[in-house]
């Protein structure tokens, strides 16, 4: 088995809060992220593809087909936008990075297991510190 990464990198705005809960409880729980008017990060996206080499062509999965497929489904869609109201893939969910990468991986996968190998994981940097990995579930 191998595994291919594609790097890809997006900014985009968001905050972190919740309606029914007070200013107080947002910026308690959320901090800085949940400041009203919002606030942007650089984000920083891994691919990471499994399978096996392809012997006539010796890819595992084809990097123009899986950059484009990155490209239309994730960046197009949240790259300089506000990802809590812009990003059709995000409606109704909470703006962190944790359901970022897991909401991206369900863009990714099923297009990636059509070219004959699977998604291994999604790992997503929201700051040079803090970055979130995301594996799939069991279930899936
Ligand atoms: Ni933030």
């Amino acid at each position: 088995m191998l595994y291919i990464t594609r790097k890809e990198r997006f900014n985009a705005a968001h905050k972190l809060f919740r309606q029914e809960w007070s200013d107080e409880k947002n910026m308690e729980v959320f901090g800085k992220c949940s400041n009203p008017n919002w606030h942007g990060h650089n984000y920083d996206l891994y691919v990471t593809v499994k399978g096996k080499i392809n012997r006539e062509t010796g890819f595992v999965i084809d990097l123009k087909f899986l950059s484009k497929l990155i490209k239309e489904m994730v960046i197009d869609k949240l790259d300089h936008k506000n990802v809590n109201l812009d990003v059709d893939f995000m409606a109704g969910r909470m703006a962190s990075t944790e359901v970022l990468a897991e909401t991206i991986w369900q863009q990714l996968e099923a297009p990636i297991r059509s070219q004959g190998c699977q998604l291994h994981s999604i790992k997503l940097y929201e700051t040079e510190n803090n970055y979130v990995e995301y594996f799939g579930d069991e279930n899936h």
